[in-house]
Protein backbone atom coordinates (compact mmCIF):
# COMPACT_ATOMS: atom_id res chain seq x y z
CA UNK A 1 0.00 0.00 0.00
CA UNK A 2 1.93 3.62 -1.03
CA UNK A 3 1.22 6.28 1.59
CA UNK A 4 1.36 9.71 0.88
CA UNK A 5 2.84 12.31 3.73
CA UNK A 6 2.84 16.16 4.14
CA UNK A 7 5.24 18.58 5.97
CA UNK A 8 4.16 22.45 6.44
CA UNK A 9 6.34 24.43 7.76
CA UNK A 10 3.92 26.80 9.85
CA UNK A 11 2.29 27.32 13.26
CA UNK A 12 -0.10 24.60 14.07
CA UNK A 13 -2.55 27.45 16.27
CA UNK A 14 -3.95 27.71 12.46
CA UNK A 15 -4.30 24.38 10.33
CA UNK A 16 -5.80 26.05 7.30
CA UNK A 17 -4.34 23.85 4.81
CA UNK A 18 -6.49 21.29 6.31
CA UNK A 19 -10.43 20.71 5.87
CA UNK A 20 -12.83 19.91 8.76
CA UNK A 21 -13.12 16.22 9.53
CA UNK A 22 -10.30 15.41 7.10
CA UNK A 23 -8.18 13.48 9.82
CA UNK A 24 -8.55 9.88 11.20
CA UNK A 25 -5.97 10.20 14.43
CA UNK A 26 -3.85 12.87 16.04
CA UNK A 27 -0.73 12.26 17.90
CA UNK A 28 1.69 14.80 19.18
CA UNK A 29 3.81 16.54 22.00
CA UNK A 30 3.68 19.50 22.15
CA UNK A 31 6.77 21.92 23.97
CA UNK A 32 6.76 21.67 27.71
CA UNK A 33 6.35 24.90 28.64
CA UNK A 34 10.02 27.11 29.82
CA UNK A 35 11.48 23.45 29.88
CA UNK A 36 14.87 23.86 30.74
CA UNK A 37 16.50 21.55 28.67
CA UNK A 38 15.00 22.49 25.21
CA UNK A 39 12.81 25.43 25.69
CA UNK A 40 13.96 27.89 28.42
CA UNK A 41 12.60 31.14 28.25
CA UNK A 42 10.18 30.21 25.18
CA UNK A 43 6.98 31.93 26.83
CA UNK A 44 6.53 34.96 28.95
CA UNK A 45 3.81 33.37 30.82
CA UNK A 46 2.46 30.08 31.66
CA UNK A 47 -0.50 31.53 30.63
CA UNK A 48 0.52 32.21 27.36
CA UNK A 49 1.29 28.80 26.92
CA UNK A 50 -1.81 27.64 27.71
CA UNK A 51 -3.58 30.05 25.15
CA UNK A 52 -1.80 28.36 22.06
CA UNK A 53 -2.30 24.48 23.65
CA UNK A 54 -6.15 25.90 23.55
CA UNK A 55 -5.67 27.29 19.94
CA UNK A 56 -4.38 24.22 18.99
CA UNK A 57 -6.34 22.13 20.50
CA UNK A 58 -9.74 23.78 18.66
CA UNK A 59 -7.73 23.34 15.37
CA UNK A 60 -7.44 19.35 16.06
CA UNK A 61 -11.03 18.98 16.99
CA UNK A 62 -11.97 20.60 14.01
CA UNK A 63 -9.87 18.46 11.64
CA UNK A 64 -10.56 15.60 13.41
CA UNK A 65 -13.56 13.22 11.92
CA UNK A 66 -16.27 12.63 14.37
CA UNK A 67 -15.19 9.89 16.67
CA UNK A 68 -11.46 9.69 16.49
CA UNK A 69 -8.76 9.95 18.90
CA UNK A 70 -6.05 12.60 19.91
CA UNK A 71 -3.04 11.87 21.74
CA UNK A 72 -0.90 14.29 23.44
CA UNK A 73 2.45 13.22 25.33
CA UNK A 74 2.83 15.69 27.47
CA UNK A 75 4.23 16.45 31.36
CA UNK A 76 4.45 18.73 33.92
CA UNK A 77 7.11 21.04 34.57
CA UNK A 78 9.93 21.87 36.71
CA UNK A 79 11.23 25.89 36.16
CA UNK A 80 12.99 27.16 38.41
CA UNK A 81 11.94 25.26 41.56
CA UNK A 82 8.05 25.79 40.83
CA UNK A 83 6.21 22.45 38.74
CA UNK A 84 3.36 23.44 36.46
CA UNK A 85 0.47 21.31 35.99
CA UNK A 86 0.34 21.38 32.44
CA UNK A 87 -1.26 17.57 32.09
CA UNK A 88 -4.24 19.09 34.25
CA UNK A 89 -4.20 21.91 32.61
CA UNK A 90 -4.10 20.33 29.22
CA UNK A 91 -6.44 17.99 29.73
CA UNK A 92 -8.98 20.75 30.76
CA UNK A 93 -8.07 22.76 27.43
CA UNK A 94 -9.07 19.63 25.46
CA UNK A 95 -12.26 19.25 27.28
CA UNK A 96 -12.74 22.45 26.69
CA UNK A 97 -12.43 22.27 22.96
CA UNK A 98 -15.04 19.74 22.80
CA UNK A 99 -12.90 16.38 23.67
CA UNK A 100 -14.24 13.46 25.30
CA UNK A 101 -11.70 12.60 27.71
CA UNK A 102 -10.75 9.10 27.65
CA UNK A 103 -7.62 7.72 29.50
CA UNK A 104 -4.05 8.58 30.65
CA UNK A 105 -1.36 6.58 29.94
CA UNK A 106 2.12 6.90 32.44
CA UNK A 107 5.60 6.22 30.38
CA UNK A 108 8.07 5.30 32.34
CA UNK A 109 11.27 5.86 30.94
CA UNK A 110 14.07 3.24 31.98
CA UNK A 111 15.67 3.88 35.38
CA UNK A 112 19.21 5.50 34.88
CA UNK A 113 17.41 7.45 32.27
CA UNK A 114 19.87 10.72 32.02
CA UNK A 115 18.51 13.67 30.67
CA UNK A 116 16.49 14.35 34.37
CA UNK A 117 18.10 16.69 37.08
CA UNK A 118 19.19 14.68 39.68
CA UNK A 119 17.02 16.63 42.34
CA UNK A 120 17.26 13.94 44.77
CA UNK A 121 21.14 14.34 45.24
CA UNK A 122 19.96 17.00 47.58
CA UNK A 123 19.01 14.70 50.19
CA UNK A 124 22.28 12.54 50.36
CA UNK A 125 24.16 16.36 50.58
CA UNK A 126 21.64 16.77 53.42
CA UNK A 127 19.87 13.87 55.06
CA UNK A 128 17.62 15.61 56.72
CA UNK A 129 13.57 16.06 56.55
CA UNK A 130 12.34 18.87 53.96
CA UNK A 131 15.16 17.85 51.23
CA UNK A 132 13.23 15.85 49.45
CA UNK A 133 13.17 16.65 45.69
CA UNK A 134 12.19 12.91 43.56
CA UNK A 135 13.96 12.61 40.26
CA UNK A 136 11.07 12.44 37.64
CA UNK A 137 11.11 9.51 35.35
CA UNK A 138 7.46 9.52 34.01
CA UNK A 139 5.88 11.57 30.98
CA UNK A 140 2.23 11.56 30.04
CA UNK A 141 0.05 10.24 27.30
CA UNK A 142 -3.16 11.56 27.13
CA UNK A 143 -5.89 10.40 25.09
CA UNK A 144 -9.14 12.17 23.84
CA UNK A 145 -12.02 11.50 21.37
CA UNK A 146 -14.60 13.20 19.40
CA UNK A 147 -17.83 11.77 20.23
CA UNK A 148 -18.07 8.15 19.58
CA UNK A 149 -16.75 5.84 17.34
CA UNK A 150 -19.10 3.80 15.04
CA UNK A 151 -17.61 0.65 15.61
CA UNK A 152 -20.15 -1.36 13.54
CA UNK A 153 -19.40 0.94 10.11
CA UNK A 154 -16.04 -0.26 9.69
CA UNK A 155 -16.01 -3.28 6.82
CA UNK A 156 -14.50 -6.52 7.98
CA UNK A 157 -11.80 -6.33 5.45
CA UNK A 158 -10.75 -3.26 6.95
CA UNK A 159 -10.59 -4.19 10.35
CA UNK A 160 -8.80 -7.46 9.37
CA UNK A 161 -5.87 -5.27 7.79
CA UNK A 162 -4.81 -3.92 10.71
CA UNK A 163 -5.38 -6.43 12.94
CA UNK A 164 -3.84 -6.11 16.55
CA UNK A 165 -1.07 -8.41 17.01
CA UNK A 166 -2.04 -10.43 19.93
CA UNK A 167 1.44 -11.30 21.27
CA UNK A 168 2.65 -8.44 20.53
CA UNK A 169 0.22 -7.00 22.81
CA UNK A 170 0.67 -9.37 25.88
CA UNK A 171 3.91 -9.23 25.54
CA UNK A 172 5.32 -5.48 25.43
CA UNK A 173 2.04 -4.97 28.27
CA UNK A 174 0.11 -2.90 25.68
CA UNK A 175 -2.80 -3.27 28.51
CA UNK A 176 -1.86 -1.06 31.11
CA UNK A 177 -1.81 1.87 31.95
CA UNK A 178 1.59 2.37 32.51
CA UNK A 179 4.05 1.75 29.37
CA UNK A 180 7.57 1.45 29.65
CA UNK A 181 9.67 2.42 26.99
CA UNK A 182 13.29 3.49 26.16
CA UNK A 183 13.36 6.89 25.63
CA UNK A 184 15.39 8.59 22.57
CA UNK A 185 19.39 8.37 24.15
CA UNK A 186 21.34 11.11 23.68
CA UNK A 187 23.77 11.25 21.04
CA UNK A 188 21.41 10.13 18.59
CA UNK A 189 21.50 12.34 15.94
CA UNK A 190 18.36 13.25 14.03
CA UNK A 191 16.81 13.93 17.24
CA UNK A 192 19.96 16.06 18.56
CA UNK A 193 18.22 19.59 20.60
CA UNK A 194 14.82 17.94 19.77
CA UNK A 195 12.72 16.58 22.77
CA UNK A 196 11.92 13.76 20.38
CA UNK A 197 9.84 10.48 21.60
CA UNK A 198 10.65 7.16 20.70
CA UNK A 199 9.49 5.35 17.38
CA UNK A 200 7.45 3.51 19.86
CA UNK A 201 4.89 5.89 21.10
CA UNK A 202 3.61 6.35 17.91
CA UNK A 203 4.21 2.91 17.03
CA UNK A 204 1.42 2.07 19.27
CA UNK A 205 -1.04 4.73 19.15
CA UNK A 206 -0.97 4.12 15.51
CA UNK A 207 -1.78 0.93 15.69
CA UNK A 208 -3.98 0.91 18.56
CA UNK A 209 -6.44 3.69 17.44
CA UNK A 210 -5.72 3.76 12.90
CA UNK A 211 -6.55 1.62 9.94
CA UNK A 212 -4.13 1.39 7.29
CA UNK A 213 -4.35 4.01 4.31
CA UNK A 214 -5.89 6.33 7.20
CA UNK A 215 -4.25 9.97 8.15
CA UNK A 216 -2.10 10.34 10.55
CA UNK A 217 -1.95 14.19 11.78
CA UNK A 218 1.40 15.56 14.14
CA UNK A 219 1.07 19.45 14.69
CA UNK A 220 4.15 19.52 16.17
CA UNK A 221 6.31 17.45 14.06
CA UNK A 222 9.91 18.06 15.23
CA UNK A 223 11.82 15.58 13.98
CA UNK A 224 9.02 13.71 12.27
CA UNK A 225 8.86 10.79 14.34
CA UNK A 226 4.88 10.37 14.01
CA UNK A 227 5.33 10.76 10.30
CA UNK A 228 8.14 8.36 9.86
CA UNK A 229 6.41 5.48 11.99
CA UNK A 230 2.89 6.57 9.74
CA UNK A 231 4.87 5.78 6.63
CA UNK A 232 6.32 2.28 8.50
CA UNK A 233 2.91 1.06 9.48
CA UNK A 234 1.12 1.96 5.90
CA UNK A 235 -0.66 4.93 7.12
CA UNK A 236 -0.89 8.47 5.44
CA UNK A 237 1.30 11.92 7.51
CA UNK A 238 0.67 14.95 7.99
CA UNK A 239 3.07 16.92 10.04
CA UNK A 240 3.17 20.70 10.76
CA UNK A 241 6.74 22.45 12.08
CA UNK A 242 7.27 25.96 12.86
CA UNK A 243 11.32 25.42 12.69
CA UNK A 244 12.58 25.40 8.87
CA UNK A 245 15.93 24.11 9.61
CA UNK A 246 13.93 20.37 10.75
CA UNK A 247 12.88 19.70 7.17
CA UNK A 248 16.13 18.03 5.66
CA UNK A 249 15.73 15.99 9.01
CA UNK A 250 12.36 15.43 8.87
CA UNK A 251 12.90 14.25 5.13
CA UNK A 252 15.76 12.11 6.21
CA UNK A 253 13.29 10.68 9.41
CA UNK A 254 10.74 9.66 6.48
CA UNK A 255 12.82 7.88 4.42
CA UNK A 256 13.25 10.86 2.44
CA UNK A 257 15.29 10.05 -0.96
CA UNK A 258 14.16 6.13 -1.12
CA UNK A 259 10.77 6.47 0.06
CA UNK A 260 9.44 7.35 -3.83
CA UNK A 261 11.11 3.80 -4.57
CA UNK A 262 7.91 2.11 -3.08
CA UNK A 263 5.55 4.73 -4.66
CA UNK A 264 5.27 6.46 -1.52
CA UNK A 265 5.04 10.23 -1.67
CA UNK A 266 6.51 13.28 0.08
CA UNK A 267 5.06 16.69 -0.14
CA UNK A 268 6.46 20.11 1.64
CA UNK A 269 5.08 23.30 1.84
CA UNK A 270 5.76 26.69 3.35
CA UNK A 271 3.05 28.48 4.38
CA UNK A 272 3.71 31.87 2.48
CA UNK A 273 2.58 34.14 5.32
CA UNK A 274 4.80 32.37 8.29
CA UNK A 275 8.56 33.33 8.76
CA UNK A 276 10.71 32.07 6.31
CA UNK A 277 14.03 30.72 7.69
CA UNK A 278 15.59 33.88 6.64
CA UNK A 279 13.64 36.05 8.30
CA UNK A 280 14.59 33.72 11.83
CA UNK A 281 17.72 34.10 11.26
CA UNK A 282 17.42 38.17 11.46
CA UNK A 283 15.47 38.37 14.29
CA UNK A 284 16.20 38.39 17.89
CA UNK A 285 13.76 36.58 20.05
CA UNK A 286 11.82 39.70 20.90
CA UNK A 287 10.94 40.21 17.12
CA UNK A 288 10.29 36.57 16.54
CA UNK A 289 7.30 36.86 18.98
CA UNK A 290 5.89 39.60 18.01
CA UNK A 291 5.98 38.93 14.17
CA UNK A 292 4.66 35.34 15.17
CA UNK A 293 1.43 36.98 16.89
CA UNK A 294 1.03 38.93 14.07
CA UNK A 295 1.00 36.11 12.03
CA UNK A 296 -1.85 35.03 14.48
CA UNK A 297 -3.26 38.39 14.19
CA UNK A 298 -3.87 38.21 10.97
CA UNK A 299 -1.53 41.12 10.22
CA UNK A 300 1.50 39.98 8.92
CA UNK A 301 2.81 40.05 5.54
CA UNK A 302 6.51 39.35 3.91
CA UNK A 303 8.19 42.37 2.69
C1 LIG B 1 8.54 18.21 21.70
S1 LIG B 1 8.99 18.67 20.08
C2 LIG B 1 8.27 17.39 19.14
C3 LIG B 1 9.19 16.24 18.96
C4 LIG B 1 8.62 15.12 18.09
N1 LIG B 1 7.59 14.38 18.77
C5 LIG B 1 9.74 14.18 17.69
O1 LIG B 1 9.68 12.99 17.99
O2 LIG B 1 10.73 14.65 17.10
C6 LIG B 1 7.94 20.03 19.72
C7 LIG B 1 8.16 20.67 18.35
O3 LIG B 1 7.12 21.62 18.14
C8 LIG B 1 7.63 22.71 17.38
N2 LIG B 1 6.71 23.85 17.57
C9 LIG B 1 6.63 24.68 18.63
N3 LIG B 1 5.62 25.57 18.48
C10 LIG B 1 5.03 25.27 17.29
C11 LIG B 1 3.92 25.81 16.58
N4 LIG B 1 3.20 26.82 17.08
N5 LIG B 1 3.59 25.25 15.37
C12 LIG B 1 4.30 24.21 14.86
N6 LIG B 1 5.36 23.66 15.50
C13 LIG B 1 5.73 24.17 16.69
C14 LIG B 1 9.02 22.89 17.95
O4 LIG B 1 9.86 23.59 17.04
C15 LIG B 1 9.47 21.43 18.20
O5 LIG B 1 10.16 20.95 17.09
Amino acid sequence: MSTKHKLIIGDCTSMRELSAESIHLMVTSPPYFNAPFDYQGLYDTYNQYLAILSDVASEIYRVLIPGRIAVLNIDDMLVNGEKFPITADATKIFQKAGFRYRDRIIWKKPEGYLRISKRSGVILQNPFPMYYYPDNLLESIIIFQKGRFEYKKVPKEVKNESKIDKKEFQENKWYMTLWEMTNVLPGSILEKDIAAFPDELPYRVIKLFSYKGETVLDPFAGSGTTMRVARILERNSIGFEIKPELVDIIKKKVGLPDLMSNGDTFELEFRKHDVSSELERRLTNEQFKAILQEIRDGHYREN
